[in-house]
């Protein structure tokens, strides 16, 4: 899986907004620089290996700074910093997902999405920091319609906009865009969680993350311990700080991609995590139990606890959004009962039923 041929602009440095950002990048490469030298090899690759940016027509002729940027390249960077700086909550955290056409479609994955916020408990407020990144314009166009916060990610001429089948190229690009992209998020200086559109949203996070924790990362399968390196992470949902060690480990992990040709991100985390360089960065990763953040591939069982829920474990868009929708109503059916029977947690999911659960990814 080649990439394009980087255009000359994105080696050239670039003036960044916020101070926050040059000193962020200011860290890193000083971090990095040391890392860089023991590791030899991709990690030194991806300090050079600038953000690509296509360059998208402009997409908003009525924005109120008319101020004429020289560079495309610019502009976007500005436009993903404003976007994100509005969204943001006091202590610089937004939440982000991504969209293609294909999950974009009315009553589709991404209503489902936005629908379990306005129905979950105290999550309703969180929607005001979603950011929605689009793949494509289809999916820009949509995000307009339904959402305030939406950025127009550049695709290289790739055309991510079909429902994206599991190992497809087009799919592996689309995945590996994302860490690339969430690293430059890192590097603005915003903390993120990243959550895939086709996780259901039914309490708060916050309250079940660590404090001490840089990366948290949800779980296909979780075997008890929150820093044991052997639970199976899903790369669906991740609430990440922005530090040193994030922006360096996201380098990493995006770089790691050519030393696994043909493997999708997740499986390359899966594989890295054992990696001596991790350690070296000093991240601290915690992996968050399925009690909390369940999906298809195993449930959060007690409807009194779960945060999350997501159609991992499942092929074929159909069967997904068929999926979320019998867990929607589970959840509607929950939340209708008095506060003494949900205690009972007698309702258990009725799901999976369409989606497979001979796959563990998607
Ligand atoms: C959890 O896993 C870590 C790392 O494998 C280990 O050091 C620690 O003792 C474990 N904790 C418990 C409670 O088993
Ligand atoms: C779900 O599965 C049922 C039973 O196999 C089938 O009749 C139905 O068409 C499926 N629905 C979707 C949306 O795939």
């Amino acid at each position: 899986m080649e990439r394009p041929p980087r255009r000359p602009s994105a080696a050239r440095p670039r003036p960044r907004s916020l101070q926050r950002a040059a000193a962020a990048l200011f860290l890193a490469i000083f971090v990095a620089l040391p890392f860089a030298v023991l590791y030899r090899g991709p990690v030194s690759r991806s300090l050079h290996d600038s953000w690509e940016w296509d360059p998208l027509p402009s997409l908003d002729a009525s924005e109120e700074d008319g101020a004429a940027r020289d560079d495309d390249l610019d502009s976007q960077d500005l436009k993903l910093e404003q976007v994100l700086q509005k969204a943001s909550m006091g202590d610089n955290t937004v939440i982000l997902t991504t969209l293609n056409s294909a999950w974009a479609s009315p009553g589709s994955v991404i209503d489902l999405f936005i629908d379990s916020f306005r129905s979950g408990v105290r999550t309703s407020s969180l929607i005001n920091h979603l950011v929605i990144i689009a793949f494509d314009w289809n999916a820009y166009k949509q995000c307009l319609k339904i959402h305030p916060y939406c950025f127009a990610l550049g695709t290289d001429g790739v055309d991510f906009s079909e429902e994206k089948r599991f190992l497809t190229s087009g799919y592996l690009e689309m995945m590996w865009k994302r860490i690339d992209f969430l690293r430059l998020v890192l590097e603005s200086g915003f903390s993120f969680i990243f959550s895939d559109a086709d996780i259901m949203w039914f309490r708060s996070p916050f309250p079940y993350f660590y404090p001490d924790g840089d990366f948290q990362i949800a779980c296909d399968h979780y075997f008890g311990n929150a820093t044991d390196l052997r639970n199976i992470a899903n790369g669906g949902f991740n609430y990440v700080k922005s530090n040193e060690r994030s922006i360096e480990f996201y380098s990493f992990w995006y770089s790691s991609r050519l030393r696994y040709p043909g493997l999708h991100d997740q499986d390359v985390f899966n594989v890295i995590k054992h990696d001596p360089y991790v350690s070296d960065i000093g991240l601290k990763i915690k992996f968050l139990s399925t009690s909390y953040f369940g999906g298809f591939c195993e449930p959060s069982r007690d409807l009194n606890k779960v945060c999350t829920m997501h159609a991992n474990c499942c092929i074929g868009l159909q069967s997904k959004v068929h999926d979320l929708r019998v867990m929607m109503e589970d959840w509607r059916s929950y939340l209708s009962l008095p506060p003494s029977l949900k205690r009972l947690s007698a309702l258990a999911w009725r799901v999976p039923q369409n989606c497979s659960l001979s796959w563990s990814h998607q």
